[in-house]
């Protein structure tokens, strides 16, 4: 099995809750690290519930590192459910798990120097705003070849926006660092509402997340409270966890279909966060991105039941996480 070095940037958030148990309880990943951004709440709060996610996932060798409070260089737009904050206790138990001192984007950087140092490479599973992989890409372009890839839980492409009619939630938190990373060189792999939409989590795949011990209880409790189900813009019950697409590509690539296309970001003006790709090379511009555009619904569903589930084999005993099996 080949393990991806990987570092996670996310602002947990719900969605990106499910995200990141689902890494932690993957062998196929090599967790280095969180690196945490502000994004659906404030950083304080991302962070508090990034810390809370690692303790409830018994890794605390994975480290919690804090990096940008805000965008590059709009104004600052928090996520719908904003008004979670931090996951309250009765919902998400608080841990002994605290941020390392190092900034995300430092340890960003000196994660893909030290890999490149010894012919490897991360990837970045950015699952939040773009703004601290950003900061990394152009305060040190030197660290460019230490990242095999960004996989990029972000845009809309042939789905309209959901934060506005035309943007998706990531890039028009940080429309700016989205443009740096799109431009940056680094193989760019994104998963756009165009698909994550595709897959729809019920009430009753929420009451299998509880086979996961007290991770999976705390993430039936976090979609059990907020409810992402739209059943007018789906058709049907449901609603997505846009993050986990990311976790879930890397482990079984096979669920997903994909087309290279160049892809571009607007960063001013009305439609700032509109996000396109150029599928019939109108043009004329070298692809620079990945388009993950459909998903194996029920695959993907079950992989992450089963991963979550691993939780509760890992407090029973029966396994330990971190990619080794008892
Ligand atoms: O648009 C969905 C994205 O925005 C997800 O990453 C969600 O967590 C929010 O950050
Ligand atoms: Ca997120």
């Amino acid at each position: 099995m080949t393990r991806h070095k990987v570092i996670i940037d996310a602002d947990p958030g719900v969605d990106d809750a499910a995200a990141i148990l689902m890494a932690l309880a993957s062998p196929e990943l090599d967790v280095l690290g969180l690196s945490i951004v502000a994004g659906n709440v404030s950083l304080a709060d991302t962070v508090t519930n990034a810390c809370k996610l690692v303790a409830l996932s018994g890794r605390g060798d994975v480290p919690v590192h804090a990096g940008a409070s805000g965008p590059l260089v709009r104004e600052q737009v928090f996520g719908k459910y904003a008004r979670i904050g931090s996951f309250n206790d009765e919902l998400v138990p608080a841990g002994d798990i605290v941020p390392a001192k190092e900034n995300a984007v430092q340890f960003i950087i000196r994660s893909a120097r030290a890999a490149a140092s010894i012919g490897e490479q991360i990837t970045i599973c950015a699952i939040g705003p773009l703004t601290n992989v950003a900061l990394a890409l152009i305060q040190h372009p030197d660290v460019a070849p230490g990242i095999r890839q960004i996989v990029s839980m972000g845009g809309a492409f042939t789905a309209l926006g959901h934060r506005t009619p035309w943007a998706e939630f990531n890039i028009y938190a940080d429309p700016h660092a989205a443009e740096i990373v799109f431009q940056s060189g680094v193989p760019i792999v994104l998963m756009p509402l165009d698909m994550t939409f595709q897959a729809l989590f019920t009430a009753e795949h929420f009451e299998r997340f509880q086979a996961g011990g007290e991770a999976g209880a705390a993430l039936y409790n976090l979609f059990s409270t907020f409810d992402r189900s739209d059943e007018k813009r789906f058709g049907r019950p449901g609603g997505p966890i846009h993050d986990a697409t990311t976790i879930a590509w890397l482990i079984r690539p096979e669920l997903f279909t994909s087309r290279e296309a160049f892809v571009g970001v607007q960063v001013s003006g009305l439609t700032m966060g509109y996000t396109y790709a150029d599928f019939y090379k109108k043009l004329d511009r070298a692809a620079n991105a990945t388009v993950v555009t459909d998903v194996d619904e029920t695959g993907f569903i079950d992989l992450l039941i089963e991963r979550i589930a691993r939780h509760g084999d890992h407090a029973a005993g029966r396994k330990t996480m971190g990619g080794s099996h008892a």
